[in-house]
């Protein structure tokens, strides 16, 4: 195995898992692991506590005059669970079929360390690096970076930076270089619904009282119509409507076809707004999911009760110019008019993000799309991309700039599910990404 593999293995194996405080110990063994490796890089690393988890900052030695780049990635993972379903511990990576499978190898650990070790394989070869780098890494980007933006705002002069890179997003097809130029935003909620004062017999009590999981499954019924657009009122006011010429470019976009969204889901068939490709559902219009949703008996066999409460957990993707306040506001709204009758509601807001939008074909966008080119002998291709990373539209607002997102991870990568894999091709085509960007950036 290469030593730049062995580094990344290392890195795998630390189950840090944001969310389940019974891994704390693991994130933060994570993040000094990090440390270790970058202080032996040579560069100048800190370990900033907060109150989650500590954000790792690196820099080399930084010198007016030249333009300085700030890398950002992330260093937990999500949970496992399923675990049955994965093919291999999730934390004892392994290659298989050109392919390393871990949780994180995708999202994000696999991308980032491509490009620590770019950085490092500059280094060696040159001695020194063409521009003033920041590296910025976090542990908390999988529960919605709560510690982050607060430490932009007291580190504002440690991260002065002309652009920021960032490989947590998406490449459409193997060998085809992406560059993304959207994120949607997020709005996260959850939402318990009380009956009886506890679980009753469903023959002595049914038909004399509401049941929640009934009014659970109502509620949820409630936020879309029959083709998945969502009914809370004023949800789609401020959407930016998608332009023609997006249209127009995303329809020659490989592997982003509405087949090919079939055969990567493994669904039966595509479902949502009417009107729209799945791609441009998934990347320019919002949504409402529920991520979760459960109450009642749910092991072997019948058991006949009305459950004492019942509950779902809702995401809703945004696009530009939707504000995750004012949609938490309306979802609020919706859920407390929707409430059936006879049950108690206890609303939990959560974490949220914006939206990010940028213009792809500015300076620094064109030097990314150079070193695309350099990095896959190949055209890059340009897209908004479904999911969230909500510091970035923070980076823009707090420290004025732009994010170029140098996507890495395949549509069958299975990232936040079972199995997922990142390929060794793209790990290397990461590193000499890495340094042709950087090369790119210094122009
Ligand atoms: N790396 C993903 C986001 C992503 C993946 C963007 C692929 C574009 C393409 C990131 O780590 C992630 O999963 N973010 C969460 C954010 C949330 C938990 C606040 C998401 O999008 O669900
Ligand atoms: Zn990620």
């Amino acid at each position: 195995m290469t030593p730049e593999l062995e580094d990344l293995f290392a890195f795998l194996r630390f189950p840090s898992i944001s969310t389940d405080s019974r891994n704390a110990g693991d994130v933060r063994a994570c993040a000094d692991w990090l440390v270790a490796k970058l202080t032996g890089m040579g560069l100048t690393t800190t370990l900033h506590p907060t109150e989650g988890y500590p954000v790792v900052v690196a820099k080399n030695e930084h010198q007016p005059g030249r333009r300085t780049v700030l890398i950002y990635g992330h260093y937990d993972v999500q949970p496992v669970d399923p675990l049955a379903l994965w093919t291999t511990p999730p934390f004892e990576p392994e290659i298989r079929g050109g392919k390393i499978w871990a949780r994180g190898s995708s999202d994000n650990k696999g991308q980032m360390l491509s490009h620590i070790l770019g950085v490092e394989k500059t280094l060696k070869e040159k001695g020194e690096l063409p521009v003033n780098l920041t590296f910025l890494f976090e542990g908390e980007e999988e529960i919605g970076s709560p510690n982050l933006a607060p430490f932009l705002r007291a580190n504002l002069d440690l991260l002065k930076c002309d652009v920021i890179a960032i490989s947590d997003t998406g490449m459409v097809a193997p060998g085809v270089p992406t560059l993304g130029y959207g994120l949607r935003g997020i709005a996260c909620c959850e939402v318990i619904l009380r009956g009886p004062a506890r679980d009753l017999h469903s023959g002595l009590f049914g038909g004399a009282v509401a049941n929640p999981t009934t009014a659970i499954a109502r509620l949820v019924a409630s936020l879309h119509d029959e083709h998945g657009k969502v009914m809370i009122e004023g949800f789609y006011d401020h959407v930016k409507p998608l332009e023609a010429w997006e249209r127009e470019m995303w329809a020659k976009v490989p592997g982003v076809s509405d087949e090919d969204y079939l055969k990567v889901t493994g669904s039966g068939s595509l479902f949502g707004e009417q009107g729209y490709t799945a791609a441009e559902r998934a990347w320019a219009r919002p949504t409402a999911e529920i991520n979760g949703i459960g109450g009642g008996y749910q092991g072997e066999g019948s058991k006949t009760v009305i459950p004492a409460e019942a509950m779902a957990k809702f995401s809703f993707r945004l696009v530009p110019n939707q504000d995750p306040a004012t949609i938490l506001e309306l979802v609020k709204a919706h859920i407390d008019k929707h409430c059936p009758p006879g049950v108690s509601l206890l609303y939990i807001g959560g974490h949220d993000g914006k939206p990010y939008h940028t213009d792809p074909s500015g300076p620094f966008g064109q030097a990314a799309q150079r070193a695309l080119r350099v990095a896959f002998d190949a055209e890059p291709v340009l897209i908004r991309e479904g999911g969230s990373i909500p510091i970035v539209q923070a980076f823009r607002e707090i420290l004025g700039a732009d994010t170029l997102l140098l996507g890495l991870a395949l549509a069958d990568a299975q990232i936040h599910s079972p199995d997922e894999n990142f390929p060794v091709e793209n790990f290397e085509a990461g590193i000499r990404l890495n340094q042709a960007l950087l090369e790119e950036l210094a122009k």
